[in-house]
């Protein structure tokens, strides 16, 4: 396309059909990004989701003081249902940690514990499960924005550490986790008009453009005009610190996502970012900047694919529903509580978490992965 072509922006109109919101819509956030989008020229969807949910001092995750992830805030998790989650996940902990030996030491970091409450299920599960097991276990959270790690710090017991980076561990054993994380990694936002890809950038009156780019990777080519959707994250970049932190580790990712093959359908025409705001869904990406959480669908094959090209083994993408139940075998044999029930069936209940979730394992060395399947 030559410069000076006009872009037709339908398809993003479409794609957030949502009323803008009028008092209330420009942030302390919003303003600090007008200034940068004027000295800079339109900021790409990416960087503009990277600043709203990870901006140091308003991103959306740096805020402390105020409910989001929960039944008072924007949105709820599986952790957010009750303490069965965590007990769950601390069930398949210990499945890997018995069937590589028992190892006297083990590492179970929790990537992006928000407010550390999976973190703290899993510790009251671990010590319930099995004295050993808690013995060998030690509790570490890693947490990119300061903020955040400092209220977590004071949150948590004092034996559990908060680090920046992944890379401040080392260990034989570890057990590497994350719920909800990948799906709120900033990634680039694609238009296709006048037979050509664009990417969705934010101009300085919060309103969208386009900027021609090349054919975006990994995208189909012949799909309709008008389609937006969304490219890869950078999945490598994530993982590949979290690859070599531990010799023998098992890495467990729980998210919301599809395969590549669905995520480009020529029907799904809108892509799947969206952003959440006292539980509703229907509010505009560009609006709330670091007031509101911004997600995609996480895109397990690309997700996969960078796995295996860091060298760990993969399993396939487990539904929720499923992949709690295998995890949970000897704990419903043991007579939960009713109320306990009342949360395994909020996890995997086919309408609430059981469907739209999946669990994906990754292994990395020479251990073994003791899944009860
Ligand atoms: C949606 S919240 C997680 C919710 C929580 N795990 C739960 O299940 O309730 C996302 C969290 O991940 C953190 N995060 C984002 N990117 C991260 C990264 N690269 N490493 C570690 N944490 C990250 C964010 O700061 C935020 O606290």
């Amino acid at each position: 396309m030559t410069s000076g072509e006009t872009v037709d922006l339908t398809g993003l109109q479409q794609a957030f059909p949502y009323l803008r919101s009028g008092d209330g819509a420009i942030s302390d956030l919003g303003r600090e990004l007008v200034i940068e989008i004027r000295k800079n020229g339109p900021m790409p969807f990416r960087k503009w989701m990277a600043r709203c949910l990870y901006d140091d001092n308003h991103g959306y995750y740096a805020r402390t003081g105020v409910a989001t992830v929960s039944k008072e805030g924007d949105f709820m998790t599986s952790v957010s249902v009750g303490p069965v989650f965590g007990r769950l996940l601390a069930e398949r902990f210990f499945q890997f940690w018995k069937a590589n030996d028992s190892p006297t030491q083990i590492t179970l970091l929790e990537i992006g514990g928000h407010d550390g409450s999976l973190t703290k299920d899993v510790i009251a599960a671990v010590t319930e499960i099995d004295a050993d097991f808690a013995k060998a276990a030690r509790h570490v959270i890693c947490e990119p924005l300061k903020k955040r790690r400092s209220f977590l710090q004071k949150s948590l017991p004092d034996d559990v550490r908060v680090v920046e980076s992944a890379t401040e561990l080392t260990g034989e054993f570890g057990i590497i986790f994350a719920n909800e994380v990948l799906d709120a990694y900033p990634l680039p936002l694609y238009l296709k008009s006048n037979g050509h890809w664009h990417e969705a950038a934010v101009n300085e009156d919060l309103e969208w453009v386009a900027l021609p780019i090349d054919p975006p990777e990994n995208i189909p080519e012949n799909l309709p005009e008008g389609y937006v959707t969304e490219g890869t994250p950078d999945f490598r970049g994530f993982l590949e610190p979290l690859a070599g932190v531990f010799e023998k580790s098992l890495l467990l990712f729980i998210d919301y996502g599809l395969d590549e093959e669905s995520l480009y359908h020529p029907a799904r025409t809108a892509g799947t970012v969206r952003c959440y705001r006292k539980h509703q869904s229907n509010a505009h990406p560009l609006d709330y900047p670091g007031g509101q959480d911004l997600t995609a669908d996480v895109n397990f094959t690309r997700l996969g694919l960078a796995a295996q090209d860091l060298g760990l083994q993969v399993s396939t993408p487990m539904n929720q529903s499923r992949y709690l139940t295998y995890c949970g075998k000897d704990w419903l044999m043991n007579a939960p509580s009713s109320a306990e029930v009342r949360q395994f069936q909020t996890l995997i209940h086919p309408a609430q978490f059981g469907n739209r979730f999946y669990a994906v394992e990754m292994m990395r060395g020479d251990c073994r992965s003791g899944f009860p399947a």
